[in-house]
């Protein structure tokens, strides 16, 4: 991604993006890696260890069905314009699709690496938000508010915005879009909730949950 390349403050090492893509496999390196310097150039990595955020130029997947196409397009040119590279998955015009396949798009492209973060986009942003979440590195946030889109990075460290376009207008949409990429997420104690959202094994329902509980307590 152009000549951009991260600092990762707690390793200490700077690595070209990709490397740095592939090696937060483990939620101790995951978590070094969001506390990330990024810069242009090594010396301007090294200086300002501040947590950063997309707020800086960064490769966006945007995907869409047929109701958020318009929504999609504009927002594209809009993020496309504040220096974002964009990743267009489609689709590309008004003509009825499927939703699913455009929010698989995006969930592979940021899972893979070739994006730093998604936007997906259908007439409510349910549909979009439930087929990005099957993928199970995917945390999609389906947002209505600004307060919403903030508290899903803060929070659930989402990866995924989900905007419905016919829910939302155009403004509501690009504030939604905005705070979500310039928003960090603040790790603590969230990352234990995070650890968490893992798939279960199959049969293991309820794995020292509150139901568990109460079945010990033959309620
Ligand atoms: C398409 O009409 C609509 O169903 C889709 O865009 C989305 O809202 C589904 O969740």
């Amino acid at each position: 991604m152009r000549d951009a390349y991260f600092f990762v403050a707690r390793c200490g090492e700077l690595l070209p993006r990709r490397v740095v893509t592939q090696s937060v496999a483990t939620p101790d390196r995951r978590a070094a890696a969001r506390r990330f310097v990024r810069g242009t150039c090594v010396n301007a990595a090294l200086t300002d260890m501040t947590e950063t955020d997309m707020t800086a130029p960064a490769t966006i997947a945007i995907g869409a069905d047929h109701a958020g196409f318009a929504l999609k397009e504009w927002l594209k040119a809009r993020l496309a314009e504040s220096g974002h590279a964009i990743l267009d998955l489609g689709t590309h015009s008004a003509d009825s699709v499927d939703y699913p396949d455009f929010a698989h798009a995006v969930s592979d492209a940021v899972v893979s690496g070739r994006a730093d973060r998604g936007v997906v986009i259908c007439g409510t942003g349910i549909g979009v938000s439930i087929a990005a979440n099957r993928n199970p590195a995917v945390r999609a946030a389906l947002c209505q508010s600004v307060d919403a889109a903030r508290l899903a990075r803060q929070h659930n460290d989402a990866n995924v915005l989900a905007l419905g376009a016919r829910l939302l207008d155009r403004d509501g949409a690009a504030a939604c879009v905005d705070v979500f990429l310039a928003t960090a997420y603040e790790g603590g104690r969230h990352d234990r909730r995070l650890a968490k959202l893992s798939p279960r094994p199959a049969g293991d329902s309820d794995p020292g949950g509150p139901l568990e509980s109460l079945r010990r307590e033959g309620v």
